[in-house]
């Protein structure tokens, strides 16, 4: 009788403080802002802000990894992309990288997950260095074990683009790109396994959501289905969110190359809290919404894992700290941070799970979940420093005034090619048309 009562308290104990030990959801910490806190106030604001035990970086900036030294925060860091292709052939140089990049932390600093590259096989301009992925990650790992370091998981960040078609309708038919099924996935697989590592991947519902909002209900997207269901044909599980789809895509993706047991990791994933006018849904009511749903998924214990998953527990990291209003793209790319660059919260997050769904301030109501159907123009941002110092933006003979005509022309055109209106903060969108006199701009009615 002792003896089992013993044995209960043991399992409880073991089971609370392991559950204690996984920092279950933790935060992408993104650079690319002119105007962000220095590397230790940001850690600071994770810490004690946001509440997240966890955080992922994009390279290995000495700065922020001294910065994060007996925090107690863990750390996933990462080999740059550009240094892959080098360190494939050259042992020499993986042990370099870990000796200058990762022992002078290693003590103090919870580094747990090391990333070779962000999401290569996504860039068909790294098609020249996909071979040689795989075999990077295994010299870092021997870099590692070199050095007897063995609680740091060698991995690499995929997103949904690694699929064949992106697809994951129905999550069963989820398979690897053919072009990298047999020559580098197979592979990454057998070291992720050999190595008890993770498949990091990178999924945003919204994005998936977004391309197609007539076909896909917002409210599954946003966890907050109520009603609609959807159930793979090929194996019967019921599906009540998108993004367990996307998990489960993968799952089945590794499960016909013989990997069927590979955890995941939700390596990034976010909605965007502002957009421009042809960016449907980005708004502080559904980035608040999703993120606090993603929380209470990948906190809930016991865990309750996907559909082809129960139970599995899943660690995940959001994106991102702070709106980077240096990132490229369209405008929600510079919108995906849960704080403003001066540390306020764009809308009440708690990353420990711990905050009780109720009794936060209302969320402002979305304005964007329909499709804009307006003439929208590309113009010159007014902040007309940036184009010519001192002069005035109202004259329609500034050089504001062409800019802003070239810029709609230019857009109008290459928009189809992924064009943003954008250009380092140039140009911005408009639904006032700019047009004066005879001059009439070219507009984009979607
Ligand atoms: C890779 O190696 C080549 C040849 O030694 C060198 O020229 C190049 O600068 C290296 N690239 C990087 C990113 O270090
Ligand atoms: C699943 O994949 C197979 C083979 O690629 C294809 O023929 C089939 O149409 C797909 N099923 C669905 C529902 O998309
Ligand atoms: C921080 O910045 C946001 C966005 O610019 C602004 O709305 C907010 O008032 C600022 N908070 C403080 C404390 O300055
Ligand atoms: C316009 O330019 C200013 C100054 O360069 C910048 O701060 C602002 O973010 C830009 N606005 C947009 C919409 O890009």
């Amino acid at each position: 009788m002792g003896g089992l009562l013993h044995l209960l308290v043991l399992s409880f104990l073991l089971y609370f403080s392991r559950a204690e030990a996984t920092s279950a959801v933790g935060v992408n910490y993104g650079q690319l802002g002119n105007n962000l806190p220095s590397p230790p106030d940001t850690v600071q604001l994770i810490k004690n802000r946001l509440s997240s035990k966890s955080v992922k970086l994009y390279d290995a900036n000495p700065q922020i990894l001294r910065a994060l030294k007996d925090t107690g925060l863990e750390v996933s860091t990462m080999v740059p992309n550009e240094l892959i292709a080098n360190i494939s052939a050259d042992q020499a140089l993986a042990d370099h990288w870990v000796e200058a990049n990762i022992m002078p932390f290693y003590s103090g600093t919870k580094i747990r997950h090391l990333l070779v590259g962000n999401e290569i096989l996504s860039d068909p301009a790294n098609r020249w260095f996909w071979l040689k992925l795989v075999p990077t990650m295994r010299r870092i790992q021997k870099a590692l074990k070199k050095h007897r370091i063995r609680n740091v998981k060698v991995g690499t960040s995929m997103a949904i683009e690694t699929l064949e078609g992106s697809s994951v309708y129905p999550p069963s038919n989820g398979s690897f790109r053919s072009d990298i099924l047999g020559s580098v996935m197979k592979p990454m697989l057998q070291f992720l396994s050999e190595t008890k590592s993770f498949l990091h991947l990178d999924a945003y519902p919204y994005f998936q959501w977004a391309k197609d909002p007539e076909k896909i209900n917002l409210d599954y997207a946003l966890f907050e289905s109520k009603s609609i269901r959807y159930t793979d044909p090929g194996t019967g599980l019921i599906y009540t969110n998108l993004f367990d789809q996307m998990v489960d895509s993968m799952v089945f993706a590794m499960k016909k190359l013989g990997y069927p047991n590979i955890r995941i990791l939700m390596a990034e994933t976010g909605w965007p809290s502002a957009g421009d006018y042809d960016q449907i849904g980005a708004n502080i009511y559904n980035a608040a919404t999703y993120n606090r749903n993603l929380v209470k998924k990948l906190t809930a214990r016991p865990p309750v894992g996907t559909p082809a998953r129960p139970g599995w527990a899943m660690q995940g990291f959001l994106f991102a700290v702070f709106n980077e209003n240096q990132k490229p793209g369209p405008t929600t790319e510079r919108h995906f941070g849960l704080l403003y660059p001066n540390g306020s919260k764009v809308y009440e997050i708690d990353l420990s799970g711990k905050m009780a769904s109720s009794g936060h301030e209302p969320l402002p109501s979305p304005t964007n979940n329909k499709p804009y159907r307006g003439p929208i123009w590309c113009v010159g941002n007014k902040t007309c420093e940036a184009i010519r110092p001192g002069k005035p933006c109202h004259n329609p003979d500034s050089l504001l005034f062409h800019a802003s005509y070239a810029f709609s022309s230019y857009w109008t055109q290459f928009r189809n090619s992924g064009m943003s209106c954008f250009l380092n903060g140039l140009a911005t969108q408009t639904i006032k048309d700019p047009s004066y006199g005879s001059c009439k701009f070219p507009s984009v009615t979607h």
